[in-house]
């Protein structure tokens, strides 16, 4: 490995950096921009597996294993004495942020099935998102759904779709290379520390564990695999009478760009609705200048419908969509 890789890597880091900033996480950024200009850390990224290279990786083992490293001096620190347990978790882990704020844009998505909705989350790590009607939501102050532990408040501009009942979900499936269970202690501690440190933190961490009580009650059909190779199957699994929907949130940017259109190409092949959040560019046919770095996409069957903040929050409904 050579200085490709470390300039890589590096570049990573500085990407990340803008992420952070744009998502409220200074820390996170300062701590990122320091990876990126420290050669020993640099190298012991280097010493793992290119997909285990990745920022939150790093940030959630050792958020892990004694919480966010107050400042870089303090990561460099942790990474010399404890480098062993930091590099285990990163290889043991993934990084899997189960976010069910981004259900609220999943219900303007689903507005217009009336009758039974079965749903397939594809990358649904602990399967928070499967559980849209067991949330209840507020957008731009108007109520929707009887109050739930897990209550989502979203702002809006544009023409949203809101409707004006929850979806009727008769099924719900899962699909995850490492499915988490939200009722195991472990699981549910690795995916708060995957949260980002910052102002949103406790309000994300108040409903990643009230999420994770809702879903560990009533669990979801999950099967472990490969989301393009599992997906018929998931597909046999739906009752006959529902509407079939296949979604996705922050997953299809860990799949080779080959993959991705296979994976389109197979949604499209199977009659199904099909419901995508994603960065700009990622699900074939969206463009690149759709949304800036702390945007999602909210695509609904390959169509660009609205700028999402990935961590819930914000819906900007594009003109066309
Ligand atoms: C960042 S998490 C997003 C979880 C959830 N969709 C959400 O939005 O809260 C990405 C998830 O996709 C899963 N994943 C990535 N590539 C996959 C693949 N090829 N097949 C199945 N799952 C995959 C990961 O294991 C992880 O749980």
């Amino acid at each position: 490995m050579g200085n490709d890789d470390r300039s890589r890597i590096a570049e990573e880091f500085r990407s990340f950096v803008e992420a952070a900033t744009g998502m409220s996480s200074p820390l996170y950024a300062q701590l990122a921009a320091a990876v990126a200009e420290d050669d020993r850390i640099l190298d012991f990224l280097l010493s793992l597996p290119r997909a285990k290279q990745q920022p939150m990786l790093l940030f959630g083992a050792l958020a892990l294993l004694g919480g966010p490293p107050a400042a870089p001096e303090e990561l460099r620190a942790r990474i010399r004495r404890d480098g062993d347990r930091v590099r285990a978790t990163m290889l043991d882990r993934f990084t899997q942020t189960n976010e069910p704020a981004r259900c609220a844009a999943l219900v303007t998505a689903l507005g217009d099935i009336t009758g039974p909705v079965g749903l397939i989350e594809v990358g649904s790590s602990a399967g928070l998102c499967l559980y849209p009607d067991r949330y209840s939501y507020e957008f731009d102050g108007r109520p929707l759904g009887s109050r739930s532990a897990v209550h989502l408040r979203t702002a809006t501009t544009g023409p949203v779709p809101v409707p004006d009942r929850l979806p009727h979900v008769t099924a719900r499936v899962g699909i995850d290379q490492n499915p988490l269970d939200p009722a195991d202690p472990d699981d549910r501690a690795w995916l708060r520390a995957l949260v980002w440190p910052g102002p949103n933190a406790a309000p994300r961490l108040e409903r990643l564990d009230a999420a994770a009580r809702i879903a560990a009650r009533e669990p979801a059909t999950v099967l472990t695999g490969d989301l393009v190779d599992r997906l018929p199957e998931a597909l046999d699994l739906l009752p006959a009478d529902c509407t079939p929907v296949v979604f996705h949130t922050a997953v299809l940017v860990y799949l080779e760009r080959a993959r991705r259109e296979e994976f389109a190409g197979l949604v499209r092949s199977l009659g199904v609705r099909w419901v995508a959040q994603e960065s700009a560019g990622i699900v074939p046919g969206t463009a690149r200048d759709l949304a800036g770095p702390e945007f999602f996409v909210l695509s609904v069957d390959g169509r660009p419908m609205a700028r999402t903040a990935p961590h819930g929050g914000r819906i900007d409904w594009l003109p066309e969509g």
